[in-house]
């Protein structure tokens, strides 16, 4: 028998022309006019924006003895919640993902937990085996922290020009975590933003450049200026949070922990600054964080930095399309194309032969209400703020997210190039 096919009806396509797109099997088989096949089920896109799905390439899914903060199950949902099919998985877990073991052991979790497709990344230390995670099935290296972050050891700058030799001669991507730690109290917003200053992470963004002595691929994470940006393009793809794109740290009482996160939170004049450098910016990625409001309430300097994001990232881009401050190719490049290329990925797309990820969004913005998210950690701190939801979520050509309910269609393990069953 026949797979089922899905029809997507009067889809909207770029360039103004409307055409029904039939998926089938995990893949887009016919866009044109009618379907290609019998239709199995057929969906109205008339008045919608028919995207294709997220690839979130920078989460931390937590999960094991971190299960109270996220894990696999309450992680996934969000994602698809935030029309995000493909999450790549960051390794400073408990334990960390940086003995083949630890990898195989967390991909085990996803397969049997996660209702999105994922990747996992291998951790970056002075003794990660990194020909073997890269054979177990590592889809990069990283994020590298080149500065201490939560549950993420700084390497040394020798240590990481090492570790560059050993990714490159995999052919692998490196995604490198570059900022400074300057001494200080770190009391508050404002201390935290200046310990961690913008300075700072420029600083150290030149000298992963200059570790890079193998001449390895690299990615850069959350970059959260404009110069850091720019510094960043030239010596490989960038980065940037929607944290640090839509929220300052102006926003929050100075001693709130909701706001606290690494890179931190910059000035309202930094975070303007930051959208002049839109069209150097590679990739949006969530660095989605998650803690417990507990940990978020402790006193500053105690409570973990990160905040969650996988849910609201795509949400707030498009509610940025239609106050018309970014263009809707652009939030399709960055947060779909470009990090499938970057991972080497099959797209999602409107085309014949694309993976079948879509998300279908209506044309009106709603404010962000934490209570509706699914995260566990229960908050965000971009309540308020515009955001379009998808009203539905295509997985492998299944719809897996629909008006709030979610169904388990086929997730897929995407494993880095190396992979040797
Ligand atoms: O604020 C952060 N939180 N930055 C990171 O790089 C790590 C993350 C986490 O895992 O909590
Ligand atoms: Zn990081």
């Amino acid at each position: 028998m026949a797979a089922p096919a899905l029809v997507l009806r009067n889809v909207l396509l770029p360039g103004g022309r409307t055409a029904d797109i039939t998926m089938q099997e995990g893949k887009v088989l016919h866009a044109g006019a009618g379907a290609g096949g019998k239709a199995d089920r057929t969906i109205d896109c008339t008045g919608l924006y028919v995207l294709p799905a997220a690839v979130d390439m920078h989460v931390h899914m937590r999960g094991g003895p971190q299960s109270a903060k996220e894990d696999w199950a309450t992680g996934s949902r969000s994602a698809l919640a935030g029309g995000v099919t493909v999450v790549l998985d960051q390794p400073n877990t408990i334990p960390p993902i940086i003995r083949p073991d630890a990898l195989r052991a967390r991909v085990l979790e996803a397969k049997t937990h996660s209702l999105c497709s994922f990747a996992i990344n291998s951790g970056v230390t002075q003794d990660t085996p990194i020909r073997s995670m890269w054979d177990a099935g590592a889809m990069a290296f990283g994020e590298t922290f080149f500065a201490p972050s939560s549950n993420g050891e700084a390497i040394t700058p020798g240590d990481l020009e090492s570790a560059l030799r050993e990714i490159s001669a995999c052919g692998a991507l490196a995604t490198i975590h570059a900022e400074e730690v300057g001494p200080g109290d770190d009391n508050d917003l404002a201390s935290h933003n200046r310990i961690r200053s913008v300075e700072g992470e420029l600083r150290a963004v030149r000298e992963v450049g200059r570790c890079n002595t193998a001449g390895c691929r690299l990615h850069f994470c959350h970059m959260s200026t404009r110069n850091s940006v720019i510094a960043a393009s030239a010596l490989g793809s960038v980065e940037v949070t929607p944290h640090h794109l839509f929220l300052s740290r102006e926003r929050f009482a100075d001693t709130d922990a909701l706001g606290k996160v690494n890179p931190p939170l910059r000035s309202g004049k930094e975070q303007n600054d930051l959208w002049e450098a839109w069209d150097k910016i590679t990739v949006i990625a969530s660095d989605h964080a998650p803690h417990t409001p507990a940990e978020k309430r402790a006193a500053f300097p105690d409570a973990p930095a990160g905040i969650p994001g996988v849910e609201t990232m795509v949400p707030l881009l498009m509610a940025a399309v239609l106050e018309k401050r970014v263009t809707l190719p652009d939030v399709i490049r960055k947060t779909s194309q470009a990090p499938a290329e970057i991972l080497g990925i099959p797209c999602a797309g409107l085309d014949p032969g694309d993976r079948a990820d879509v998300a279908l969004y209506p044309k009106k913005a709603v404010a962000i209400d934490p209570d509706s998210l699914h995260s566990r950690c229960g908050f965000s701190p971009f309540s308020g703020l515009p955001a379009v939801f998808p009203r539905m979520v295509i997985l492998g050509g299944e719809v897996v997210c629909e008006e709030g309910e979610f169904t388990c269609g086929s997730p897929q393990w995407f494993a880095g190039k190396g992979y040797c069953p």
